[in-house]
Formats: structure tokens, C-alpha cells, sequence
């Protein structure tokens, strides 16, 4: 299967990794066109896909991602629209437009598929939200097929897009500064900073696959880790005093306004 690529930036990049990574696809059958910048030029030196430097090749693909920014997303879609094959599989991993809007662009023949992913696909462990325009179930299940091997896919109400890109997509930002604040934190403490990183990784690693495989509630997750007047519970307690919840939940609000 040929699989094309209109961006590769951050997002389009991360996808890209992941594909080859997963097999998926090889870099022979991959074509990816950049934008102005180089960042395309600088990634195939890397990874070896086919670059290409128009839409035209894009007909022989049966999957196109797009994963331009968001404001030029639509009007990108209507220059690539006239090379594209009937029955193209379309995702777009662009936020700020709709399934319907993608459709009116491209018309009847082509399937759209609207996925918001996260940058952890560069290493097969994303999580995608993912919504479809009305399509046979083959032709989902073969863009399933492709979404999966990038990490865990919820089809979601395409209302719920936004707050999943914002869960999945910011959070990781805001995990990577938990993890430095808690390196810095055991640096204080007098840990070596490679080591702190190596642990404080470890350790998310760890807690996340725990709360996955368990189905706990974090709630008793924690209670587990808490031994009355022990340690972690003044660690808890200096949390709550500096508002660490309310600081969470106020940055996934103001990141999803
Ligand atoms: N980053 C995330 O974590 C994330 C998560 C979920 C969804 N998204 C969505 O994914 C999209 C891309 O985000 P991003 O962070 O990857 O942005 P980005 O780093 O700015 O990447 C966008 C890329 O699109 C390229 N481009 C622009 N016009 C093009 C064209 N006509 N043909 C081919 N390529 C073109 C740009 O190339 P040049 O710069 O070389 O011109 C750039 O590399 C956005 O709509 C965003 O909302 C991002």
C-alpha cells in the first residue's frame, strides 16, 4: 500500500516515524510533500521516503494524511483535491474544521477521516481520537488498520476532537514539564541529573502501564502508595497546599478555550 504525506512538521514528522517504525509502510512506498521550510528535505536525508514536490504522485496513494496547520488546512486540501484517486482514504490530523467541511472540499468519491493524534506516535504509543464520514466498514477498518499501528485509536464524536486533542495532545507538554520539575526536585535532593531523568521516565512509564493493566482507579493507585504518616502522604499534602490538581485541570481548561 502507498501512503502519502502533505506536511511534515511536528505532527506529520511524528506520524511518519511511526509508520516505518511499525512497517506499515516502507520508505519507497511513502511519498511526502513539505512545505517552504526544508523540514521535509531534512527528514527524508533521515528516513528515505519519496519525496515529492507536488500532488500529482498522491494519486497512486490509497491513504493521504494531511497535517498542514490549521488555518490553511482546507485550502490546502482544495489545491491537492483534483490529484487525488477516487475512494482515497483522506485523514486529516488538522484541527479547527470538520469531517463535512474536508468532504465539501474534496467531494463525494473521497473518504474522510478526521484524527487527532499525539506526538507519542513517533514511537507507537499514541492515542488518537478519530471520527469518519460515512464510509463502507472495509474502508474504515483499512484506516483503522493504519491508525492502530501508530498507538491506541477511540472513535470519538467529532465534537469531542477538540478536548481530545487537548488531553492527548497538549498533555504530553505538560508531563514533560512534571518530569523536569520532579528531576529538578530529586537534583535538589542531591540525585545526578541523568540519572533523575532516567528514573522520573521510568517511573511515568511504569504508572501509566500499571493504571492500564490494573483498570484501577488513580484514586486507589495512589492509596496504595500512601502508608499512613509516611512520606508520600506529606508529599501529597505539599501538593494540594500549592494546588497542584487545580493547576492541572485550570491548564487543560485554558489550553482547551
Ligand atoms: N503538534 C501536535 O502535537 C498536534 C497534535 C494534534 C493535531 N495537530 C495538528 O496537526 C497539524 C500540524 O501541526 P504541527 O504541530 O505538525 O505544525 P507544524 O510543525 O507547523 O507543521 C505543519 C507543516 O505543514 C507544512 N506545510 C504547509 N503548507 C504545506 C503544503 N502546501 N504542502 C505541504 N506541506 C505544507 C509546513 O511546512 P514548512 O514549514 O516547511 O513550510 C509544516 O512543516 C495542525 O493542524 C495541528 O493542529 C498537532
Amino acid at each position: 500500500m502507498n501512503i502519502g504525506f502533505i506536511g511534515a512538521g511536528h505532527m506529520g514528522s511524528a506520524m511518519i516515524e511511526g509508520l516505518l517504525k511499525a512497517k506499515i509502510v516502507s520508505p519507497k512506498n511513502l511519498y511526502v510533500k513539505g512545505g517552504s521550510s526544508g523540514t521535509a528535505e531534512a527528514l527524508q536525508a533521515k528516513l528515505g521516503f519519496q519525496l515529492i514536490y507536488d500532488y500529482n504522485r498522491l494519486k497512486e496513494c490509497e491513504v493521504v494524511f494531511i497535517a498542514t496547520g490549521a488555518k490553511i488546512v482546507l485550502e490546502v486540501l482544495q489545491e491537492a483535491a483534483p490529484f487525488l484517486a477516487e475512494e482515497t482514504i483522506l485523514i486529516s490530523v488538522a484541527t479547527g474544521h470538520t469531517v463535512e467541511d474536508a468532504q465539501a472540499v474534496l467531494g463525494a468519491k473521497i473518504h474522510v477521516v478526521h484524527a487527532i493524534p499525539n506526538t507519542p506516535v513517533s514511537v507507537n504509543e499514541g492515542m488518537i481520537g478519530v471520527a469518519f464520514a460515512q464510509m463502507p466498514e472495509e474502508t474504515k477498518n483499512k484506516a483503522l488498520a493504519v491508525l492502530t499501528s501508530l498507538g491506541k485509536v477511540e472513535e470519538v464524536n467529532e465534537n469531542i476532537l477538540g478536548t481530545f486533542g487537548t488531553v492527548a495532545g497538549c498533555s504530553p507538554a505538560f508531563v514533560d514539564i512534571f518530569m523536569e520539575a520532579l528531576a529538578d526536585g530529586a537534583v535538589r535532593e542531591g540525585m545526578s541529573r541523568t540519572l533523575a531523568y532516567e528514573v522520573v521516565a521510568q517511573m511515568l512509564l511504569g504508572t501509566a502501564k500499571l493504571a492500564i493493566d490494573s483498570k484501577k482507579h488513580p484514586g486507589e493507585l495512589k492509596d496504595g502508595v500512601t502508608s499512613p504518616g509516611g512520606s508520600t502522604i506529606r508529599g501529597v499534602e505539599a501538593l494540594e497546599k500549592n494546588g497542584f490538581r487545580y493547576a492541572v485541570i485550570d491548564a487543560v481548561k485554558q489550553a482547551n478555550s
